[in-house]
């Protein structure tokens, strides 16, 4: 059937994008129904000032809340299942969080185990939540996860040392307030890192075998916006139209991603975060280079597209040529944007691989990769990132 008439559906959240965005929770968990608010953060966010912002807007528009912010990058079993305890103990209506991924991650955790009322490990998986979260809105303070507009939920399991996937589109919130002033206190390595994931989560969606026209234009808008502002963001960190379009950049990565799915950069590096505890973006960026090279020949025409919105000009050049350019090109970008790690140097030894490739064989976003690896395959890739 021609790639155009496949079924596809694309889903997405309310959202309202824009500084100051930060400021309306009060406005919409009251419209929501919210009586009483479970507002989930970690401590970095709160140090920054962003959950105080958020709390002060709840309490403008009347409503009672309870903080909980006991979660660590990576968010991890336990800590959704101590969130539940509490969201159940203070008789919590409505979910308000605020930060990166880990946060509203957890928040999303919570939701499904207090309506669903199982193990959060018991969701892992396409479409394993029966019945609605609570309402949810989400307040993102990193340019990267896009879990504010998802229908991922990534948590920790630290007993098998493995993260697992939530796919469904009951962990999609109900509304995302995306403030690029959010942004303005993160440091040089979360941005690029997070910067970083957000680009591949735009090219793995571009390349995935359920990629549709509406979450290409979102994908290819997404490559240009953060290959012209990710690595000045960095170096003008104040400069608030540079956030805007990063976050702005991440958005639109994220409303491909959640539609079209991943691919094995992310099914690698979920498999090496779970294991290591390290921080998702920089494992995104330490594969993707590798992968995009074993990928490639399956999509030469659609890596060229890719390359052409980074701004590389191709013509003329063979096809051997065109994929080098674009592979010194991702090179390139991460060493500016100062992620230049090996895997080796994060921890990962060559006994560890045979393990990780069979997890990240596993991970179901590996399904939508264009070109089907085998687990030496996936060995070969991880042996080349050390
Ligand atoms: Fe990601």
């Amino acid at each position: 059937m021609a790639e155009g008439l496949e079924l596809r559906k694309f889903l997405a959240p309310e959202f309202i994008f824009g500084a100051g965005a930060r400021q309306l929770a009060g406005r919409y968990a009251k419209n929501l129904g919210g009586r009483k608010i479970l507002v989930v953060s970690d401590p970095g966010v709160v140090e920054a000032g962003w959950t105080k912002d958020v709390t002060d807007s709840l309490e403008a528009a009347g409503l009672s809340y309870v903080l909980f912010t006991a979660i660590t990058p990576n968010p991890k079993v336990e800590e959704v299942m101590a969130g539940v305890a509490l969201y159940q103990a203070e008789r919590c209506d409505l979910l308000v969080t605020v930060g990166g991924g880990s946060p509203i991650d957890c928040a999303k955790g919570i939701g499904i185990v207090s309506t669903n009322k199982k193990h959060i490990l018991d969701f892992e998986g396409v479409d394993m939540v029966t019945s609605p979260m609570p309402p949810l809105i989400c307040i993102p303070t990193t340019g990267g996860t896009s879990a504010d507009v998802s229908q991922f939920a990534i948590i920790s399991n630290p007993m098998e040392r493995v993260k697992i996937a939530i796919i469904s589109k009951s962990v999609v919130p109900d509304i995302a307030l995306i403030d690029p002033v959010t942004l303005t206190t993160m440091d040089p390595y979360l941005t690029a890192c997070t910067g970083l994931d957000a680009m591949t989560h735009a090219i793995e969606a571009f390349v995935s075998t359920a990629r549709s026209s509406m979450t290409d234009l979102h994908a290819l808008e997404a490559l240009r916006l953060l290959s012209a502002s990710l690595v000045p963001s960095i170096r003008n960190p104040d400069d608030l139209n540079l956030r805007g379009d990063v976050m702005m950049g991440s958005l639109q990565a994220g409303l491909a991603f959640s539609n079209a799915i991943l691919g094995a950069t992310h099914a690698m590096a979920h498999s090496l975060g779970g294991a290591l505890d390290l921080a998702h973006g920089e494992c995104n960026a330490i594969l993707l280079d590798h992968v995009i090279e074993f990928n490639f020949a399956a999509s030469p025409e659609r890596f060229e597209r890719i390359a052409q919105v980074m701004g590389l000009d191709l013509r003329g050049l063979p096809l051997k040529e065109r994929k080098k350019a674009l592979l010194r090109h991702v090179r390139e970008l991460k060493a500016q944007a100062g992620v230049a790690r090996t895997l080796a140097e994060v921890g990962v030894g060559l006994s560890d691989l045979s393990l990780f490739s069979e997890h990240a064989l596993n991970d179901p976003c590996m399904a939508t990769n264009p070109r089907r690896p085998s687990k030496r395959d996936i060995e070969v890739l991880y042996e080349e990132s050390l």
